[in-house]
């Protein structure tokens, strides 16, 4: 079996390893195959991924596709996040080999699970657009957590729109 020199590469020097204590979504996945074992976490600001980090306890290719999803994944919309498939993961690591395939399931579970946590926090299920306050004015940057039970539909402070379909 060989591995590309990129998945070498994530694999000794793996990027965003850690944990985000106060993370806006986390997701944790088993691989039924293996049963190793992925917790990625994230930090959502402005409708983007601003910060992701991984605790992997996994093969080789599954720490390497645990760095490359969030490399892939950090500063993207929540939406074009949750379009990261496996392949994706496995491209952007110049291939895996085939009996390694089932390890990018771990990161791209693991991601969509980190989104699915952050959406079900503020009363979301996936695949259902709801209408949601944002967390800060987009124009003026008032904190909008505090009103978002008052279901507002305008900044109180500069009367800008703050609701986003998600
Ligand atoms: Fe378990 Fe790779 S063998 S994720």
């Amino acid at each position: 079996m060989t591995y590309s020199e990129k998945v070498l590469e994530h694999f000794r020097n793996p990027r965003n390893v850690g944990e985000i204590i106060d993370a806006d979504g986390v997701g944790t996945v088993g691989n039924p195959i293996c049963g190793d074992l992925l917790t990625l976490y994230i930090k959502v600001r402005d409708g983007k991924i601003s910060d992701i980090k991984f605790k992997t306890f996994g093969c080789g290719a599954a720490i390497a596709t645990s760095s490359m999803i969030t490399e892939l994944a950090k500063n993207k919309t929540l939406d074009e996040a949750l379009k990261i498939t496996r392949n994706d993961v496995a491209n952007a690591l110049e291939g895996l080999p085939p009996i390694k395939m089932h390890c990018s399931n771990l990161a791209a579970d693991g991601l969509k699970e980190a989104i699915k946590d952050y959406y079900s926090k503020r009363g979301v299920k996936l695949d259902e657009k709801k209408i949601i306050v944002l967390d800060d004015c987009p124009s003026c940057g008032f904190e909008l957590k505090p009103f978002r039970d008052k279901s507002i539909k305008f900044c109180p402070r500069c009367g800008v729109k703050v609701t986003k379909e998600v």
